[in-house]
């Protein structure tokens, strides 16, 4: 038999323990800010600066992040798995790719990103960036953080649903299983019969929907699993 295609959802809790907060854990980034507020597009309209100074926040203490065991576990993965390692991260720091992982797909944006709401054309963000800065492509006064919002449709779609479509394996990592489409992605899984794991601190809220469920820090449960796929 070849080896096993697998794809992996990761979330805010395997950057938990690089000190990057997650949304819905007690005191978290929801539990400060109302989502309304600085993850909607209306929220930008309202007051641009209120949410290009939590994405600047957001950027700097990334920046200043380092990636953890399971971060590293991944890019392992992806460098020794005789068949297709798809990753896939609902996470908008750069943990993975500073881990060692290629071709990361970020479905709801990145923080290194800057997004022209006018063009579309995507630039490297600056550390901090401000409102109403230029388009170097279009030069309109229309930049934004290239972020996916609540109401936006995530980015990728096409090529994630590809890869579920392949699956032998799904692996979610880190994530409540509260936000579509990812929380749908175990669905999509188990609908070509792959096999479904859950690598969690805490249940997510779909926790029934996985064959295998493993509860415990990332940097642990990671590493964990990772050598018990490549020992095969
Ligand atoms: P959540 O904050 O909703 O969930 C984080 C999950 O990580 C919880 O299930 C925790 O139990 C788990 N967790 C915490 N610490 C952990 C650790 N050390 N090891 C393993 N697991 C740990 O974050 P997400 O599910 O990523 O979207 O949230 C999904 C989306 O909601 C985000 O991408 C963001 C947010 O609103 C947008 O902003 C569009």
């Amino acid at each position: 038999m070849s080896a096993p295609s697998i794809v992996i959802l990761t979330g805010a809790g395997i950057s938990a323990e690089s000190g990057l907060g997650t949304f819905r854990d007690e005191g978290g980034l929801w539990a400060q800010h109302r989502i309304e507020d600085v993850a909607t597009p209306e929220g930008f309209a309202r007051n641009p600066q209120l949410v290009v100074d939590f994405y600047n926040a957001r950027r700097a203490q990334a920046a200043d992040a380092n990636p953890n065991a399971a971060h590293m576990a991944l890019a392992r993965l992806q460098a020794e798995h005789a068949g297709s390692v798809t990753l896939v991260t609902q996470n908008v720091d750069d943990l993975h790719e500073k881990g060692g992982s290629v071709d990361v797909i970020h479905m709801h944006g990145a923080l290194n990103s800057a997004l022209c709401a006018t063009c579309e054309h995507r630039w490297p963000a600056p550390l901090a960036m401000s409102v109403g800065q230029d388009c170097p492509y279009c030069t309109g006064p229309t930049a934004r953080p290239d972020i996916v919002w609540f109401g936006e449709i995530p980015y990728h779609m096409e090529r994630i649903e590809r890869a579920l479509a392949n699956a032998d394996v799904f692996v979610a990592i880190g994530t409540s299983g509260n936000v579509y489409p990812a929380a749908g992605f175990v669905q999509m899984a188990r609908h070509v019969g792959a096999e479904t794991i859950e690598i969690n601190l805490e249940p997510g809220e779909n926790v029934g929907l996985f064959d295998d469920v493993r509860a415990g820090k990332a940097s642990e449960t990671v590493p964990n699993w990772v050598a018990e796929v490549l020992a095969g």
